[in-house]
């Protein structure tokens, strides 16, 4: 059994509050000051009393890393860059900590995380126009919960009735996201540690996974893996497993994972862990308690000489899309090559034929969120691609997918293959975060036919 991987620090309220002063500052240079809202994530009920495991919102932890829900980050800045950076939480409460845990209450998470002040989250409403009038800018989430929208409606209101009285609405609103989205796009270096964690617990998550998947087993007993590597490490599903045998496998967001394996099935699982709030996306596919078949291994060759092209094609300066192209016509090329489509590549690639087989992107931003923030096209009209810059982070990701039918040879029936990696763009080029996830046909037959 591999041991844990040494986790990495996690970051302190210092770390925290420098990010709300770049946001601040940016404020600043764009509107001459301005207040930022940002409330977290609500907690939602599964059923009756019982409520879906609480996850702070992404945007708010990442200024704040505040856990608790019930709470608002209150942050301005003046025309002179002075900045305050305040807090509404819950207060303690001795009776509900009984029932369900901790609270950290004003004070302590005015210590903890850093802020100037700390208050009531029952006090925020009343506090709210004073903190709004005569601020230029006001930039809050909007149309992320219908709740905050309303008090957000409400305060404008307010704030816009006592006009008479000498004191200015702003005069401009905004979705404070657009302005954190290219800080997020850049991670710092405490992300990047938290992401090399999450990579690795999930690199060993899918190793535990390979070395269990049997004939007889059924999909969810592998998930059961996955999700034990992930716990016993500190982490959870970052998003739901995909364990995908067969024809499963050809279905791309397949999250049933109810049905049995047979012997040679190909399996397909996309999983990622998440630690500290930072995601992983790892997709790994093999054969179970076989050698890949002639086509399988054709296709899941195909595959992966798609996603070397694709590592081939990530550098700083370079388009988002390239590596996508990229992995487009190795993967058509392969499919004229195996008789799936015919043609010649420009064909294939002008008509796109070869999207019957391979419909996806080959990937996208991974950080705080699975799929996360930022853009993928830049200018004011979105008519240039966002250019790569070290400090990005994506997943790379082709795939090949051919369920059954009448023109198709039986051999490839009901094959799909995705390799999916965690890259970190560097100075140079790229750094595989998730590079410990075995991925060649020898590695991984290896550890389906070990006993
Ligand atoms: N696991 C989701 C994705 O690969 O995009
Ligand atoms: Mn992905
Ligand atoms: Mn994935």
């Amino acid at each position: 059994m591999m041991r844990p991987a040494t986790a990495p620090k996690i970051p302190d309220g210092f770390h925290y509050r420098g990010r709300r002063e770049r946001l601040l500052q940016a404020v600043r240079e764009t509107h001459g000051g301005g207040l930022v809202l940002m409330p977290t994530a609500p907690e939602v009920f599964r059923n009756r009393d019982t409520l879906y495991p609480y996850r702070p919102e992404s945007y708010f932890t990442y200024l704040s890393g505040f856990p608790e829900p019930e709470a608002v980050l209150a942050l301005s800045c003046d025309n002179a860059g002075e900045t305050r950076h305040l807090l509404f939480c819950r207060e303690k409460n001795p009776e509900r900590e009984t029932w369900d845990g901790f609270r950290f209450g004003p004070e302590a998470a005015r210590e903890t995380f850093a802020f100037d002040e700390a208050f009531p989250i029952s006090t925020l409403t009343e506090q709210l126009p004073a903190l709004t009038m005569n601020r230029p800018a006001l930039l809050t989430p909007l149309g992320l919960y219908p709740d905050w929208d309303r008090t957000i409606t409400q305060l404008l209101g307010t704030v816009r009735s006592q006009a008479r009285a000498g004191n200015t609405p702003p005069a401009c609103l905004l979705d404070v996201r657009d302005a954190l989205d290219p800080m997020r796009m850049v991670k710092d270096e405490a992300e990047i540690a938290l992401m090399r964690h999450a990579a690795a617990i999930t690199a060993q998550a899918h190793v535990r996974a390979m070395r269990f998947a049997r004939p007889g087993h059924f999909e969810y007993q592998v998930e059961a893996e996955l999700q034990h590597e992930f716990l016993r490490h500190g982490a959870q599903s970052a998003y739901p497993a995909i364990v995908a045998a067969a024809e499963n496998a050809c279905v791309l967001h397949y999250v049933g994972n109810r049905c049995p394996i047979n012997a040679g099935d190909l399996l397909l699982i996309d999983a990622g862990g998440e630690y500290q709030s930072y995601a992983a996306d790892i997709t790994r596919t093999f054969p179970v308690g076989r050698r890949f078949s002639a086509a399988q291994k054709d296709v899941y060759e195909l595959v992966l000489a798609a996603q070397r092209a694709c590592f081939d094609a990530l550098k700083p300066g370079a388009p988002f899309h390239a590596f996508h192209d990229a992995a487009e016509r190795v993967l058509a090329q392969g499919m004229i090559d195996l008789k799936l489509i015919e043609g010649s590549l420009d064909a294939a690639l002008e008509t796109g034929s070869f999207k019957r087989f391979y419909m996806h992107r080959a990937g996208h931003w991974l950080g705080l969120d699975v799929h996360d923030a930022g853009h993928y096209q830049r200018g004011d009209h979105g008519e240039a691609p966002t250019l790569l810059e070290a400090g990005m982070a994506l997943t790379v990701e082709p795939g090949c997918y051919i369920g059954a039918a009448e023109d198709i040879p039986a051999a490839f029936h009901n094959i799909g293959v995705r390799i999916e990696d965690d890259v970190l763009i560097t100075n140079d080029g790229i750094d595989i975060l998730t590079a410990a996830a075995p991925k060649s046909v020898a590695e991984v037959e290896a550890l389906c036919t070990e006993s």
